[in-house]
């Protein structure tokens, strides 16, 4: 792990790598909350299952939360040693015609994610961390869509939330190939292909997310 992070090249690999651990996530986050819409129970169900399984618990969501931290915190310092190794900026340096916006933005979009990280996780997270270890209540498989319908209650959370995905597919649309390419999967026939689902992704996955909220919002 630390030859991974020593050198440069090892720093954008590992950080592929994490970005491509949360990209799954979000496929996954999509899917099971996704069902919110459809059903109830389905939704509470697999909650219930998410939040009580030992592999799910005491696995995956550790792995989960050291990948976010990892990215964010790896991501920053890859900014920071970007702009030490380029100290003067030139005059002449037409950021447009070497790089996209986002590409060059993509600090400030992860920043954004952050902050709606610290807000979601105010809004679910702890208070389910409250109900299971805190207060240690008795299981209740039938809370869950109760819960994430109410928190849609509020116009301000929803403009929020929808705020944020807007970024985060901005964030994505850059991530998704970069993520490849730093990874060295290069390829005249697949990169387009990598490309192409790249794009559909950052823009799918983050509809998907505004879907959820405003159909909470709309349905109180
Ligand atoms: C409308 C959109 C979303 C809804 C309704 C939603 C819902 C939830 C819920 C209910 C939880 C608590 C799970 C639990 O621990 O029991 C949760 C956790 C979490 N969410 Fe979201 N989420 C949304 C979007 C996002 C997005 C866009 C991201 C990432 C950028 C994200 C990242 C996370 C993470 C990292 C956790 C903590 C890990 C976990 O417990 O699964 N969520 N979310």
């Amino acid at each position: 792990m630390a030859g991974l992070t020593s050198s440069s090249i090892g720093r954008k690999y590992a950080m592929a790598l994490s970005a491509m651990f949360l990209l799954i996530f979000l496929l996954m986050h999509l899917s099971t909350n996704m069902t919110s819409v459809f059903s109830e129970d389905v939704f509470n169900s697999a909650s219930h299952f998410m939040g009580y399984n030992p592999a799910v618990q005491f696995l995956m969501q550790p792995i989960l939360m050291f990948a976010v931290i990892f990215h964010f915190v790896m991501g920053f310092i890859l900014e920071i040693r970007n702009n030490k190794a380029r100290p003067i900026k030139y005059a002449d340096n037409k950021g447009s015609a070497n790089s996209t916006w986002m590409s060059r933005n993509m600090i400030i979009s992860g920043a954004v994610i952050l902050a709606f990280l610290a807000l979601h996780f105010y809004d679910f997270w702890f208070p389910e961390m409250n109900f299971k270890y805190i207060e240690a209540n008795t299981p209740d498989e039938t809370r869950y869509w109760e819960e994430l319908h109410h928190k849609f209650h509020d116009l301000w959370r929803v403009v929020l939330y929808v705020v944020a995905f807007g970024l985060l597919g901005l964030h994505l649309a850059h991530g998704f190939q970069s993520s490849f390419q730093s990874i060295g999967a290069r390829h005249p026939k697949y990169t387009p292909v990598i490309k192409a689902f790249g794009n559909w992704y950052s823009i799918l996955i983050p509809l998907g997310f505004i879907f959820i909220a405003v159909f909470h919002y709309v349905t109180q």
